[in-house]
């Protein structure tokens, strides 16, 4: 199997070979900090070896989980915010067809989200949608506290309990969350569900080789052994033996933070292929809680392209020059669609005659890539050879290395997330729950 690829050709303009190449140290140096576990967050460093250490009967017991839901629900409901859905509804949404929910003969249940949100029309919607289905839950939560699962799973634990009874009820739901602690741990001890554990040492947005992605990625009918095997080889690929020259997340690493050095303060991933939409989300939850801190950090954003250089292009072209871009690029498609010619003619496209869709795809990629060259966009481009569970394995294991090395190079704890608190206490000070008392009324007082 090939690997994914990493081509920086394209930055050197705004930062030189030498610049990257003299990171070289510092990268590995941060590579082997992680590797070592001496480094800021080092008690979270369980996904580094999440890939290579799984074991038959982890993996066994998620495929049987999964089969248990798949036998009984026409739809299992994903609850859970950030790192929580993120990793699995990236997978789905590359995986499934992208007309899924309209395909005439389904093989798999479809899975549907909640709790990464608060509204009020969304749960709605979606429990009007559940009358009429045999429903599942997958409630994960490693704190078990978070308000947007938390609200979530009250409605439809109701809402399941009151369609099928309780005891039926507890057979379609499993919790995923902390080995011992926390509100889900005790209430699926209490109700006897079935649980899975997110390891202490694993951060939500690291979760997704974990029951945390692989669970919903296995009820949705998708091999999660093709997934791991996928992350394995990058765990080996990117390991501190490689050096740095072979190493493509000691050079990502390296390359951006030369970028971001030279003034260049906002990341755009970018894709040609719109099933990847959420693994540009995926990533930057990733990129932006582990080094968004300390008034430092490069902002992450994604656009899907063609569709986004027709609202988001001009900005890349000709707005302040602050960005750089690194794009995911697919060898190849999946299926083939060739286009037809046309008699009349009359939009001009017979000279694309008998051609894929996909060459007209790889000649906008490519011509995009020179025009935002050309307007002083660095870019960066990974290539994948197809979007496949193998290679998405990798996708994910590799942007987790070179994040955590990345995080080492600003000088960053990667691996917490202080910031997320501040909007939480505002929120319950306003709510009034009990405890914020004091808070309550020193932000009444700002309105
Ligand atoms: O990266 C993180 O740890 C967070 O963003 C979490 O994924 C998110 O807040 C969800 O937390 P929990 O799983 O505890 O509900």
């Amino acid at each position: 199997m090939k690997n994914i690829t990493l081509d920086i050709n394209k930055t050197l303009g705004a930062v030189t070979k030498e610049q990257v190449y003299a990171q070289a140290g510092k990268a590995e140096a941060c590579n082997a900090t992680l590797q070592n576990g001496n480094g800021a967050g080092n008690d979270f460093l369980g996904w580094l070896h999440l890939p290579s250490s799984i074991t038959e009967a982890e993996i066994a017991e998620i495929e049987e989980t999964a089969h248990v839901l798949r036998s009984k629900c026409e739809v299992v409901v994903a609850i859970g915010i950030g790192g929580s859905y993120l990793g699995a509804k990236a997978v789905l949404e590359a995986l499934n067809n992208s007309f899924d929910l309209l395909l005439k003969e389904r093989k798999n249940p479809v899975i549907l989200y909640a709790g990464h949100n608060i509204g009020e029309d969304y749960l709605y919607e979606l429990t009007e949608v559940l009358k009429y289905k045999q429903f599942g839950i997958i409630n994960i939560s490693k704190s078990g506290t978070t308000t947007e699962p938390a609200l979530a799973f009250r409605i439809l634990k109701k809402q399941l309990e009151d369609a099928v009874g309780k005891e039926e009820a507890k057979h379609r739901i499993v919790a995923i969350t902390d080995t011992k602690k926390g509100a889900l741990r005790t209430l699926a001890t209490q109700e006897g569900y079935k649980t899975f554990v997110i390891p202490d040492n694993v951060g939500g947005r690291f979760s997704v080789l974990t029951p945390v992605g692989l669970l919903p990625i296995a009820v949705a009918g998708i091999n999660i052994r093709d997934l791991i095997d996928g992350a394995v080889s990058m765990e080996k690929a990117t390991g501190t033996e490689v050096p740095f020259a072979d190493n493509i997340a000691t050079i990502y690493a390296a390359v951006r933070n030369e970028l971001y050095k030279s003034g260049k303060k906002i990341e755009i991933l970018a894709n040609f292929h719109p099933k990847l939409h959420y693994i540009g989300e995926w990533w930057k939850q990733l990129y932006g809680e582990s080094e968004g801190k300390e008034n430092k950090g490069i902002f992450p954003a994604s656009v899907d392209l063609t569709t986004d250089l027709h609202s988001m292009g001009q900005w890349i072209q000709e707005g302040e020059r602050i960005i750089f871009e690194t794009v995911i690029s697919v060898e190849k498609p999946d299926h083939s669609v060739l286009v037809p010619a046309d008699e009349a003619d009359l939009d001009g496209l017979n000279f694309l005659a008998g051609k894929h869709v996909d060459e007209v795809n790889k000649m906008a990629e490519l011509g995009t890539q020179l025009a935002h060259v050309d307007g002083g966009v660095p870019n960066i481009k990974i290539t994948i050879p197809e979007v496949s569970a193998y290679y998405i394995g990798q996708l994910f294991y590799f942007f987790e290395r070179a994040c955590g090395i990345s995080g080492y190079i600003l000088e960053v704890n990667p691996f917490d997330q202080p910031g997320v608190e501040a909007y939480k206490k505002n929120m319950f000070a306003l709510l009034d729950k009990p405890g914020y008392e004091k808070e309550s009324e020193a932000i009444k007082a700002r309105l």
